[in-house]
């Protein structure tokens, strides 16, 4: 099938269309379904990566891309908070708060997140560089405290490891 272009008026009005090695990743995926609306949660995962958020736009390019129902694709992204609806920073950080992790220091993680980058939970930094979510189990139960970084887990956290990730990251250093 050809690749479909629409236009994302939330991203610049850029097109939303895979870039060919995002592409290429899609089809991969697909062959590890046994059929396409199987790898719908995967698929959107790489949208998510490639785009940032599930704009509109992106859920109608996943839907002609995978030929499923608008419905269906909505259905999905709606139902799983992982799935981004607006824009979020380029380093999405999710603290978990839950039990396990706020009974080891999840509270001091995330206050120390919060005040470093001057935001709380929901929101964005004004240069679009981080966003900050509180977050309930992700199943790391065993290394808590721990943080979800974009597509990464960073587990047994202190604060002066989540103070010097923050800072790398701030001067653009890979982690
Ligand atoms: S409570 Fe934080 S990962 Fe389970």
């Amino acid at each position: 099938m050809s690749q479909q272009t629409t236009t994302d008026k939330a991203t610049d009005g850029a097109p939303v269309v895979f870039r060919p090695e995002a592409l290429a990743e899609y089809h991969e995926i697909l062959t590890h379904y046994p059929e396409r609306r199987a790898a719908l949660g995967t698929v959107l995962w790489l949208a998510q990566r490639e785009f940032g958020w599930i704009s509109p736009a992106v859920e109608q390019y996943i839907c002609e891309l995978m030929e499923l129902p608008p419905a269906w694709v909505e259905g999905v992204v709606s139902f799983y908070s992982m799935y981004h609806r607006r824009p979020m920073g380029r380093s999405h950080i999710q603290v978990c708060t839950n039990i396990s992790c706020y009974l080891r220091g999840a509270e001091d993680i995330y206050g120390a997140v919060s005040k470093r980058l001057d935001i709380e939970a929901g929101e964005v930094t004004a240069d679009g560089k981080f966003s900050l979510e509180r977050v309930e189990c992700l199943g790391s139960c065993g290394t808590a405290p721990m943080l979800q970084l974009n597509d990464r887990f960073h587990e047994n956290l202190t604060v002066e490891q989540v103070v010097e990730m923050l800072g790398k990251l701030e001067r653009g250093e890979k982690l």
